[in-house]
């Protein structure tokens, strides 16, 4: 595992005259609806700690006001918290002097926003160009630089046209590449594709992790539809009134939701496509007496159903350097099958 590039250690978001108040009072087990009937205050965010790795595409995922936004506004302190510590890249975002924040929003972090936030006025190159322009680059070569990421989005030919003039998705690809022009060590996406077609959104996502793959940024992506997170996220956080409920693969989330709000995400969400022998294996002891066929471990439990199904024997699973670690048989596969069948009931 990469090491940490950005931690978040107790923080909170409290909206109201006296947020300071209410963490100190509050009891861990009082709604946020309770808190709001009470006392008038917001808890927007709340005792929120975990990490985020370098190269990692992290997804925060939950129901419209669970506090996603919030919680990333926090980061670079579009919003002030109003308790915890923000670590990026070893030093505390909550301490930071303006002068460093400034430095950090204009060359540490990009955002991409999901109502585009183009500058209506400005043709797509030099909107792409902006946070080059802000950063103090050269005209001549913040254009040059501009176009190389206008290819990279797709975007060739599109350079003297108004953002109007695009379709949604075009636009996105324009937000996208603004973000991606600085060169920033961490994108934050705030729902960039929600406002988009299905067909479109799916292309868009596509496109993602075509740049992640390129680009290894560490990403933070917040959406409120649990598939795009399951596509996007090699982790997933999932928040329910300001709170991170769980945090996991998504495959440990589709496998082990935590409880019944995150159980009603992984409902519909087809399993065999999501599982693989890594939940399904039996960790093996014994691995000398152990022949035969091998999968990798991240091998669906949709391509381990064919594998299984005309044999009694146990097919070998390797992690990636090549060393047996479990073995999955019929047995287990569908084991794991009938498990799925009675969570759907
Ligand atoms: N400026 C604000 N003043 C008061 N309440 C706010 C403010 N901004 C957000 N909230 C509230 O905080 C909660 C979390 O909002 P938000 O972070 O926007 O959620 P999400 O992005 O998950 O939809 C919601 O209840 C919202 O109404
Ligand atoms: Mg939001």
């Amino acid at each position: 595992m990469n090491k940490p590039k950005i931690s978040f250690r107790n923080v909170w978001k409290v909206f109201g005259p006296t947020p300071e108040h209410i963490i100190e009072t509050v009891k861990p087990e009082t709604a946020v609806s309770d808190i709001l009937a009470k006392t008038g205050h917001v808890v927007a965010v709340r005792d929120v700690s975990f990490d985020v790795y370098e190269g990692e595409v992290f997804c925060v995922m939950g129901l419209s006001g669970s506090g996603k936004s919030t919680l990333v506004r926090c980061l670079s302190r579009l919003i002030e918290p109003t308790a915890g510590k923000i670590i990026v890249n070893g030093d505390n975002v909550v301490e930071m002097s303006e002068e460093e924040l400034r430095d950090l929003r204009r060359h540490k972090m990009s955002m991409v926003f999901q109502r585009f936030g183009l500058f209506s006025h400005r043709r797509v190159i030099e909107n792409i160009a902006y946070g080059l322009e802000i950063q103090g680059v050269e005209r001549e070569e913040r254009i040059k630089h501009s176009y190389e990421i206008l290819e990279k989005v797709g975007l060739h030919g599109w350079d003297q046209h108004y953002p109007h003039e695009l379709s949604g998705g075009m636009q996105q690809r324009v937000g996208l590449a603004r973000a991606l022009a600085v060169d920033p060590e961490i994108l934050l996406c705030d729902e960039p594709f929600s406002a988009l077609d299905p067909l479109i959104r799916r292309d868009m996502q596509n496109e993602l992790l075509r740049l992640q793959r390129d680009l290894q940024k560490t990403m933070v992506f917040i959406t409120h539809d649990f598939l795009e997170a399951l596509k996007l996220g090699d982790r997933i956080a999932i928040m329910k009134d300001g709170e991170v409920v769980q945090i996991g693969t998504p495959e440990d989330i589709v496998a082990n939701p935590i409880n019944d709000y995150v159980h009603e995400f992984t409902k519909d969400v087809p399993r065999v496509k999501v599982l693989t022998a890594r939940t399904v294996m039996k960790p093996v002891t014994h691995k000398e007496e152990l022949i035969g066929r091998a999968v990798a471990i991240d091998t669906t439990l949709e391509k381990l159903i064919p594998l299984t199904a005309d044999t009694d024997d146990a097919i070998l699973v390797m992690d990636g350097e090549d060393n047996v670690i479990g073995e999955v048989n019929r047995k287990r596969v569908m084991m794991a099958l009938a498990t799925i069948q009675k969570k759907e009931v």
